[in-house]
């Protein structure tokens, strides 16, 4: 079941499997967009080719986890329409496709963790990202997920699926919810 996943800070660095890494990328390919402009496309890196290079846009934190991910993903977003104008929806297109490559992941046994804490600036000289058209949004940690105690202790204890507010502070019928309802925590 797709709510089933989480994101993982323990990686186990076996290499992710070509076809699912493909699957990944074609359910990403068919997430819906705004005009069908598919304004998202990715980069990535595999343990065998220039890992270490993508590893360097991640702040500390999160590159003390990411590490040992055999496989680096950075989502873009284009935010212009073929014609020139602005599209606002890029990056809810972006986010869109993304989440379709986690839980096809999540489908096939592979773990993602979205971090949008990266060095945004680095990420377009480092993959050749053209800055005036594009702008970096995330990257995505992929693996098979470890065992919590392959992570340092401090790690070990953010080492679990996170909660959610209940249902009835999420979907309100007909009208803004009532003061009662406090949705700011
Ligand atoms: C846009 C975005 C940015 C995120 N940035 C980070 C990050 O920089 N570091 C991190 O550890 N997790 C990051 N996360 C992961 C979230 O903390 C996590 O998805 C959220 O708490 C829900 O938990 P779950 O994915 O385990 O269900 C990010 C997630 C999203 C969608």
């Amino acid at each position: 079941m797709f709510p089933a996943r989480w994101s993982p800070r323990a990686f186990l660095s076996e290499a992710v499997a070509p076809a699912s890494l493909d699957a990944m990328f074609e359910a990403a390919r068919w997430a819906p967009s705004s005009y069908n402009a598919q304004p998202a496309p990715f980069v990535y890196a595999r343990t065998e080719t220039d890992l270490e290079r993508f590893l360097t846009l991640f702040v500390p934190r999160n590159r003390r986890w990411a590490a040992a991910a055999p496989v680096l993903v950075v989502c873009v977003a284009r935010s212009h329409f073929a014609d020139g104008r602005p599209n606002p929806h890029a990056s809810f297109d972006a986010g869109a496709a993304v989440m379709s490559f986690c839980l096809q992941g999540q489908l096939l046994g592979v773990a993602t963790h979205v971090v949008a804490a990266i060095n945004h600036e680095a990420a377009y000289d480092l993959l050749r990202v053209p800055a005036h058209s594009y702008q970096a949004l995330c990257a995505i940690a992929v693996g098979r997920r470890g065992e919590r105690h392959i992570l340092p202790a401090d790690l070990q204890a953010l080492e679990h699926p996170s909660p959610r507010r209940p249902l009835e502070r999420v979907a309100f019928e007909g009208t803004w919810p009532p003061h009662s309802v406090d949705h700011s925590d």
